[in-house]
């Protein structure tokens, strides 16, 4: 694969000099002078992303856009509309997803690159959206250069990768991979409407959901951009960061039943305290998760307590639990000693509390291959980069099972993310277009040769 990574170099700096690097705006050069040769444009890019920070935007700062809403409508249609400037013949599959499609030179299978447009509750303005509208400045790029490709390209955005709309992470991507399927069209979100009532507001019909799945075969590799979403390369000072894996996840919804009581008149020993109970089993969550060494980590997202007044005990507790990791077997591990720890609580606690498995992604290894690209893409800028895993999930991973992929990363600020807080400079996000301009040549010239 050596040799073919610098044959296919030879190819890609030929294309480079053959292509006229259009003037890169000045306003904010990258870090490095090599990369004065950026094809996308900086500016054009941020004024995309700015604009789409609008739709679902929160007072003090961070968007609120969840997946099938509508305020995620608007911003849709935003986006249609940038693909279909740059040229993409542009179609949504039956679960909305939505693709931007531009011919190659050759009848091969398709290079897929994208992300998403949703966001989660109060969340911030790069998640998602720079691999998404940094995929659409890649052909705008492409277009201005006059590069036709040898694959067919199509930008995706995906629907719904976040989950915080029916609980399903990654939902669009993991309906094109057939992981799933119509047993979800009647799940029902807080307002009682199911998942087939938000795809026929969606313009689809639920009842040809299948049709979205993506036939083996079809695409030749899988590429996104996102933030780290972690402190690794801002702390390290590295501006790329090639993903190695992408976390597994596994999701349980548990309900801690107690006995709802007066505050004042029930004595100590006489409560059947639920949010005290789901208290104790948060922390041994935390607890289990924290004894070994790795990088696995537990989450107890929120609590839902009922009645929810100050003078009554508690005697129902909603809340999720979480475990991830890049081995899907230590996750179940780490689930079998949680529940261990569950149980005797509920005895000291006199509550009983039932977890109920909801969501379950397996974790993903990246090509190495287009591991490769990426590095030698990064390189060709004079840009550094850092292997990495990614402890955030990703429609990537939906993908693996359909086609060799990769992830390029930029940093988060503070390796803050999902919040109002989430930032990545504007060179960061012009270097992981660059980048992802560059390993999509790299890749479109390493694959299917005869
Ligand atoms: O939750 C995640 O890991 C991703 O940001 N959806
Ligand atoms: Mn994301
Ligand atoms: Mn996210």
């Amino acid at each position: 694969m050596r040799a073919l990574a610098s044959f296919a170099l030879a190819i890609f700096c030929s294309l480079l000099t053959s292509a006229s690097a259009p003037s890169s705006p000045s306003s904010t050069p990258p870090q490095s002078s090599a990369s004065s040769k950026l094809h996308i444009q900086s500016q054009r890019l941020q004024a995309t992303l700015e604009k789409l920070s609008e739709f679902g935007r929160n007072p003090e700062g961070g968007v609120t856009r969840l997946g099938y809403s509508d305020t995620e409508l608007p911003a849709r249609e935003y986006v249609i509309a940038l693909m279909k400037q740059a040229g993409l013949e542009v179609r949504a599959d039956a679960a909305g997803n939505l693709f931007g499609r531009r011919a190659g030179s050759e009848n091969l299978p398709i290079l897929l690159f994208g992300s998403h447009i949703d966001s989660v509750v109060k969340g911030g303005n790069f998640d998602g959206d720079v691999g998404s509208l940094g995929a659409i400045e890649v052909i705008r790029a492409l277009n201005e250069d006059g590069v036709k490709t040898r694959h067919p390209l199509e930008v995706v955005v995906w629907m719904n990768e976040e989950g915080n709309h029916f609980g399903l992470s990654t939902m669009g991507s993991g309906i094109a991979a057939g992981l799933l399927g119509p047993e979800i069209l009647e799940r029902k979100d807080e307002q009682g409407l199911t998942v087939a009532d938000w795809l026929r507001r969606y313009g689809q019909d639920p009842a040809h959901l299948t049709g979205a799945r993506i036939a083996p075969g079809t695409l030749a590799a899988y590429l996104e951009l996102h933030i780290e979403q972690g402190p690794n390369l801002e702390a390290s000072k590295i501006p790329i960061g090639v993903v190695q894996g992408i976390v597994g996840l596994k999701r349980w919804r548990c309900v801690a039943t107690g006995l709802a009581n007066h505050a004042g008149t029930t004595p100590m020993d006489h409560r059947k305290d639920a949010l005290a109970a789901a208290s104790r089993d948060l922390l041994a969550v935390r607890d289990v998760v924290r004894a070994e060494q790795g990088r696995q980590v537990g989450t107890v997202g929120y609590m839902k307590a009922e009645p929810g007044a100050v003078n009554v005990i508690p005697g129902r507790v909603e809340f999720p639990i979480e475990l991830r990791d890049l081995d899907a077997a230590k996750i179940d591990r780490l689930w079998e000693q949680i529940q261990r720890k569950l149980k005797p609580i509920d005895k000291e606690e006199n509550v009983e509390t039932r977890c109920t498995e909801f969501d379950d992604i397996a974790p993903a290894r990246t090509d190495s291959a287009v591991q490769a690209a990426i590095r030698e893409a990064a390189k060709s800028l004079g840009l550094p980069t850092m292997d990495l895993p990614s402890g955030a999930v990703h429609d990537a991973q939906q993908m693996a099972k359909l086609a060799p992929f990769g992830m390029i990363f930029i940093p988060s600020h503070d390796g803050i993310s999902h919040s109002p807080k989430e930032f990545t400079s504007w060179p960061d996000v012009a270097n992981g277009a660059e980048v992802l301009y560059r390993s999509l040549l790299l890749v479109d010239a390493q694959l299917n040769r005869k």
